[in-house]
């Protein structure tokens, strides 16, 4: 039996993972604490909703006084930590918010589980969710390992990049039992089109131009999001204290290929002539501070703990793509904001 904290469970990521927990873990209850951002989403997990084992608490993790509240009512003896605001292109508009939700708010996190926590540590466990971001940037060769010195470039990553530094203080100094995983760019269902994939299929499927920063020669390593919530499943259970742990996939891109695959499976999907769409391919001015390379050496999470990808990357797009084609309703629910509506529908 465990009493599980999830954060940002209504996002991408923790709505795979939640759903993976509930499922998996009957004996487990998951408590999935969320704020419902822009980012939120509860009809990601329409299908587990009514699960004995699983309750929805709206809290702002930056609420201390709150989370406290829910510590105590639910007896949680684990956190898996993934609130986060995650999209680089807002952290260049409003850094602010990133130092608030990303550091305040993980801290805030920490806190509570130190108080709540703190007469015995044993079967206690603090996993906090990370990034390849806070790495920096690779050149043509080499990958992030577990030891790559962190070199974070944009707002958010350098928001990851502190949370990371205050989970780790929180072991060093109080003894907090945590684990730490940083993975790569992640794909699949759910995710907010405002990320490259979702974006650029929505923009497909409507015509609509489908901007590429610079000269799209940024390189990105790429994962099915249904791997990444497999390997923190994995960690949690196995995974050594205080350690951290590179997820990725061994599958990196140029921004431009992958742009590519994406509008050829579309099109061919869509019954249009195959890679007719990438005439909508529109060059825009790059990023500010773009990272050229991600790639991360995940071995040893297959050596230690013995996580490898499931999923071969063109099945993963092959699945993505279709996914989204099939749930155009969801598509145009979460681009018109029609979404939020369901929490106060749902949970009043
Ligand atoms: P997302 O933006 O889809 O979801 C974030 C969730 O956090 C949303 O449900 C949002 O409502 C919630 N949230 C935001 N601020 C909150 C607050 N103050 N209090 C409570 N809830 C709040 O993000 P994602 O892509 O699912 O990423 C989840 C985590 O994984 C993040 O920590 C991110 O840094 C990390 N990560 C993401 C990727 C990726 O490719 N998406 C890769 C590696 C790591
Ligand atoms: P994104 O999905 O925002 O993830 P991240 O910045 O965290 O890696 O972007 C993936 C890559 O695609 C990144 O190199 C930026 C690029 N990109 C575009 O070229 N155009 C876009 O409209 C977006 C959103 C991203």
């Amino acid at each position: 039996m465990k009493n599980i904290l999830v954060t940002g469970g209504a996002g991408f990521i923790g709505s795979h993972l939640v759903r993976l927990l509930v499922n998996k873990y009957p004996q487990y209850h998951i408590v999935n604490m969320d704020v419902l951002t822009y980012a939120g989403n509860l009809e990601n997990l329409k299908d587990i909703e009514h699960k004995e084992n699983y309750t929805f608490v709206k809290c702002d993790i930056c609420d201390l006084k709150k989370v406290k509240t829910i510590f105590n009512e639910y007896n949680i003896d684990s956190v898996i930590h993934l609130a986060a605001e995650s999209h680089v292109d807002r952290s260049i508009e409003d850094p602010f918010s990133f130092a608030q939700t990303n550091v305040m708010g993980t801290l805030s996190l920490l806190q509570a589980a130190k108080e709540y926590w703190i007469d015995n540590y044993s079967g206690k466990l603090f996993y906090h969710v990370s990034t390849d971001e806070v790495y920096g940037s690779l050149g043509d060769d080499g990958f992030f390992t577990e030891t790559t010195k962190y070199d974070p470039h944009s707002p958010y990553s350098a928001s990851k990049a502190s949370s990371d530094h205050f989970v780790r203080a929180f072991a060093d100094t109080y003894g907090l039992p945590i684990v730490i995983s940083n993975c790569s760019n992640n794909y699949g269902s759910y995710q907010f089109p405002e990320k490259l994939i979702p974006l650029f299929i929505n923009n497909i499927i409507n015509n609509k131009p489908l901007p590429v920063y610079g000269k799209g020669e940024n390189v990105r390593d790429w994962l099915f999001v249904n791997d990444h919530a497999r390997a923190i499943d994995v960690i949690f259970h196995k995974g050594k204290l205080g350690d951290t742990y590179n997820i990725g996939g061994f599958n990196e891109w140029k921004n431009i290929d992958l742009i590519k695959v994406i509008i050829k499976t579309v099109d061919r999907m869509l019954a249009r002539e195959e890679g007719s769409s990438e005439k909508l391919i529109t060059y825009v001015t790059d990023r500010a501070g773009h990272d050229l390379r991600y790639a991360i050496d995940s071995s040893k999470l297959k050596n230690e703990l013995g996580w490898e990808p499931s999923l071969q990357f063109e099945e993963g797009v092959e699945k993505t793509v279709k996914w989204y084609l099939d749930n155009k309703e969801w598509m145009d629910r979460v681009t018109s904001g029609d979404y939020q509506e369901y929490y106060k529908k749902t949970y009043n």
